[in-house]
């Protein structure tokens, strides 16, 4: 699993010395979602108008990894969220990969 890890564009998230320090907990989940925000978009962009089912289902998490970001940003006292826009157990994002 680490090797898999690994190959990721985001480094592994170094959690708090006091797991109880929440801010700082938030903070790493929080740079860990960015990072996938940031991967994702990458990959949105190398594959736009070329590899249209890359593109489709990499758009289809980053819209995941967004929703992910404004939790714990919200959390963070950074705004809201606007995960009250979830609604059923299924995401409205990637919903239609997982058929
Ligand atoms: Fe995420």
């Amino acid at each position: 699993m680490k090797e898999f890890h690994d190959t990721s564009a985001c480094p592994p998230a170094s959690l708090p010395k006091d797991p109880r320090d929440i801010p700082a907990m938030l903070r790493t989940l929080v740079e860990a979602e960015r990072c996938a925000v940031r991967g994702y978009t990458h990959i949105c962009n190398l594959t736009a108008g070329k590899d249209h089912r890359t593109y489709d289902l990499s758009l289809a998490i980053l819209n995941e990894e967004i929703e992910h970001e404004s939790w714990f940003s919200e959390f963070l006292g950074e705004g809201p969220s606007g995960h009250f826009m979830r609604r059923g157990e299924t995401s409205p994002f990637v919903s239609k990969f997982l058929r």
